[in-house]
């Protein structure tokens, strides 16, 4: 670690240097944010919520942030920073200062698997934006038709040595960064990653607020119609809340592990997840304009950013600016996003003696190579379905599998345990210290020990 970098005495846990700390509360925040800011919020939350069927999942998924994400967020990032290490060993050093078994370090190794995992993933995704940033600079876009933007589409997914392209340059991208540690890389990027996202998205609803349909897309996200909720969507906004805010995969865990004494754990949390969600619903807004105003589908599905805006981005005046500005703001937001997943691993090798470079790019190519078999699932292996022996999983490409797994089966199993752990392992005066005491803590506590539990088992029970 670098040795210009702010120590604090108080920091210091265990035997290992204390870590280099955020500049400052706005550095985690904007850190924080920039991991919960990513796919979830620009390509997934709009088609979840085009196929959900609009405003009443939206109002669950909100209820879900506040009463679940919430509290399980400051839950993890508490943990980071009276860990002081990567989640596996804050947790093994929280359990240790506990004086409870160190076999809840479990949560940290389970939540840094997922996170090893969905960033293999993730980097295939992501990688999707820079081909189209190239088309729409390009001009290719202009005057597409739904059916050539579907081909287009098709013809990414069939290849995998240009999905293997993006997807190397896309996990290249996030070991650069990386390498530069916390103070020289993470937060160097997202001071201005952060706020060039937030203007791009600004104007993208500014355009959506000239075309005809604003007001049909503002009914869609905020007008509920209880009527169209089933029982599976309330599930699917739970496990979003997760997934968005980078919960239950140790991401908030190693950020918090850098955040500062005395900065209020509470506010800072609530301040991301209002962030995050603030994104959602720009993302909606700026979207689902383009959406209605062309006739298109709103529950077209996982493709939906992908095979129908470029056909609205092609009718639209300037549609190559937007379109570009678009692709490029999905980018820095999945690069962020990419940064928390990998620094789980990194800091692990890190206190292994291994050095952060070396760290990083040991972690990125590892997560590389798992990544090679989802950029075949999508083509040559899109048949091999390995676990068709059981109903549940059934037709399912190992990149499917990879996300029912992380999503469905490891986050909730961490999000439990941890919510067990703090709410009835942890001793009272320990969390108090760390959050300050009061009637705010009384009902955070009550939240983790009954709420949370109660609410993650049926999601997961019901997913079985
Ligand atoms: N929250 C990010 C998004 O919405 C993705 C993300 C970052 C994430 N870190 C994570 C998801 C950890 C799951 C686990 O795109």
């Amino acid at each position: 670690m670098s040795s210009t970098t702010t120590l604090s005495a108080r920091a210091s846990a265990g035997t290992a240097p204390a870590p280099a700390l955020w500049s400052s509360r706005l550095a985690f925040i904007l850190a924080a944010a920039g991991s919960a800011v990513g796919l979830g919020n620009i390509w997934k939350f709009p088609y979840i919520t085009g196929e959900n069927g609009g405003g009443a999942f939206v109002l669950v998924y909100l209820v879900c942030i506040a009463v679940i994400g919430i509290p399980i967020m400051m839950a993890e990032v508490m943990l980071g920073r009276r860990g002081r290490h990567s989640p596996i060993n804050s947790m093994r050093e929280v359990a240790r200062q506990e004086g409870v078994s160190s076999n809840w370090k479990v949560i940290g190794w389970l939540a840094t698997l997922a996170a090893f995992l969905i960033l293999s993933f993730y980097s295939v995704i992501a990688g999707w934006t820079i081909p189209y940033i190239f088309h729409a600079v390009q001009g290719d876009l202009a005057g597409v038709d739904a059916d050539q933007a579907g081909q287009m589409f098709g013809n990414l997914l069939a290849s995998p040595v240009e999905l293997t392209l993006w997807h190397t340059l896309f996990m290249a991208l996030a070991v650069l960064v990386s390498v530069g540690g916390v103070r020289h890389g993470l937060e160097r990027a997202v001071t201005w990653l952060m706020p060039a996202l937030l203007v791009l998205l600004i104007m993208l609803v500014g355009y959506g607020m000239t075309t005809t349909h604003f007001g049909a897309a503002v009914d869609f996200l905020f007008k509920p119609d209880f009527s169209s909720l089933t029982a599976e969507a309330v599930l699917v906004a739970l496990g979003h809340a997760f997934f968005t805010l980078s919960l239950a995969s140790g991401s908030m865990m190693a950020y918090g592990a850098y955040l500062p004494k005395g900065v209020s754990i509470a506010r800072t949390s609530l301040t991301v997840a209002v962030m995050d969600t603030g994104v959602a619903l720009m993302a909606g807004l700026a979207i689902f304009p383009i959406v209605f105003a062309n006739g298109l589908e709103p529950g077209a599905g996982p493709g939906l950013i992908f095979n129908t805006l470029p056909v609205a981005f092609g009718q639209m005046p300037g549609g190559s600016f937007f379109a570009t500005l678009f692709f490029v703001l999905l980018l820095f937001a999945a690069w962020t996003s990419s940064l928390s997943m990998l620094e789980s691993v990194v800091k692990w090798l890190e206190e292994h003696g291994i050095k952060r470079a070396k760290s990083a790019v040991f972690g990125g190519i590892a997560a590389w190579m798992v990544g090679l078999t989802t950029v075949l699932s999508l083509n040559v292996w899109s048949g091999f379905t390995p676990l068709d022996a059981f109903e549940r999983f059934e037709g399912k490409t190992l990149f499917d599998l990879y996300d029912f797994l992380t999503a469905n089966v490891m986050m909730p199993i961490v999000a439990l345990l941890t919510a067990v752990f703090v709410g009835w392992v942890m001793k009272k005066a320990s969390s108090q210290e760390e959050l300050g005491a009061g009637t705010g803590h009384r009902l955070w506590l009550f939240v983790l020990r009954y709420l949370t539990p109660v609410g993650v088992l049926v999601l997961f029970l019901y997913n079985l």
